[in-house]
């Protein structure tokens, strides 16, 4: 019996990388997106990688009737992986409704799909930003969660809270929310990566368009944090790292007999700040970054990473891809785009 899962977000950039790893592990991924952070083209790439044609619904999750529709016209679902919403938290700090519209919004309806078509696995695309402005540097899943740093924190945060309270309410849902640190790179083939529309919001896509001459060159955002070199501290982890804990996620709460509630910091335990992350990918790319200190960004924390120990516990999920892979395949991934 196949296995479906449906992927929302699915042609984006985390997402599109799940789905490849879906499919390795025999499930039938089927994509719910609007493309607003992916091309159709993209799809083709997944065939090239996994050698099976996917099926794609052009929906916004935020239409409740449309999203129901397509749920409809399948007999059993197996799990729903969300990924759908939006996810730069520079940009919202300047755009908060939208933020707070879609990534809640969005969330509402699945979980309401997810008591109509009785789907008992949902695992969900959160965030380390729901930890806000750490007392540590370091996290684990039990460190406070501090007022957030930014709206796209927020909404994480709620969205959380929504996904437990509608837990409570049900007999035999299985949840797991993972917390994404920073996910960067592409898959090793370089037939799918990150496409951001318009001028990135996220570090290391400005780094491989400032690298090509996209980009004149990049601004680092704050050289004052306390830190070792005064530039802000994340745990950047291989993208397609990150994929393959929602499938190990999705496995393990096959396994369960019960109904169950977790969530897993996804991060690689290590620290990188801007520069290192720079210097990394001059040294493994051979080449030289135009760049140059400017002011903080609103919003941004001064420096988290993981404590990952629970995800290897609980899902036997630990980090493959080095910094420095995640660092070339970014590379060759940009080099490969003709746009
Ligand atoms: C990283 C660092 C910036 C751009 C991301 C995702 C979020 C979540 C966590 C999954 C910061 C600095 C950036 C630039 C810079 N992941 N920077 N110049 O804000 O940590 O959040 O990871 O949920 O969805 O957005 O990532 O790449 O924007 O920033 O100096 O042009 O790079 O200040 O210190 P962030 P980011």
């Amino acid at each position: 019996m196949e296995k479906i899962v449906i992927v929302t977000g699915g042609a984006g950039y985390i997402g599109s990388h799940t789905v490849v790893e879906l499919f390795l592990a025999g499930y039938t991924p089927i994509i719910i997106d609007d493309f607003r952070n992916s091309k159709p083209w993209i799809l083709d790439r997944i065939t090239q990688i996994v050698g099976k044609e996917i099926t794609a619904h052009t929906v916004d999750c935020q239409n409740e009737l449309a999203f129901n529709e397509v749920l409809s016209t399948y007999k059993a679902i197996y799990g729903i992986i969300h990924f759908a919403a939006d996810k730069a938290v520079g940009e919202s700090v300047n755009q908060p409704i939208k933020y707070y519209q879609n990534n809640i919004g969005s969330l509402c309806v699945v979980l309401n799909a997810l008591k109509k078509f009785d789907i008992k696995n949902f695992v969900f695309s959160s965030s380390c930003t729901v930890y806000g402005e750490t007392l540590t540097p370091v996290v684990t899943e039990e460190s406070p969660i501090m007022p957030p740093a930014s709206p796209y924190g927020d909404t994480k945060i709620i969205g959380e809270r929504i996904i437990q309270n509608y837990w409570k309410t049900t007999s035999d849902a299985k949840v797991m929310l993972l917390r994404y640190f920073n996910p960067i790179g592409a898959h090793p083939s370089a037939l799918i990566g990150e496409l951001p529309q318009g001028i990135p919001n996220n570090l290391m896509p400005y780094i491989t368009q400032t690298a090509k001459g996209k980009r004149d060159s990049l601004t680092v955002f704050g050289g004052d944090y306390h830190t070792p070199d005064g530039t802000a501290i994340r745990d950047y982890i291989h993208v397609s790292d990150l994929a393959i804990a929602h499938v190990k996620a999705l496995t393990y709460l096959e396994k369960s007999s019960t109904k169950l509630f977790d969530y897993l910091n996804i991060g690689s335990g290590k620290g990188t700040s801007v520069l290192e992350l720079i210097k990394t990918f001059e040294e493994v790319n051979h080449l030289k970054l135009n760049y140059q200190i400017g002011n903080r960004r609103p919003g941004d924390v001064e420096q988290i990473f993981a404590n990952a120990d629970k995800a290897k516990k609980i899902i036997d999920w630990t980090c493959k891809f080095s910094l420095k892979d995640a660092l070339l395949h970014a590379w060759e991934w940009e080099k490969s785009l003709t746009t």
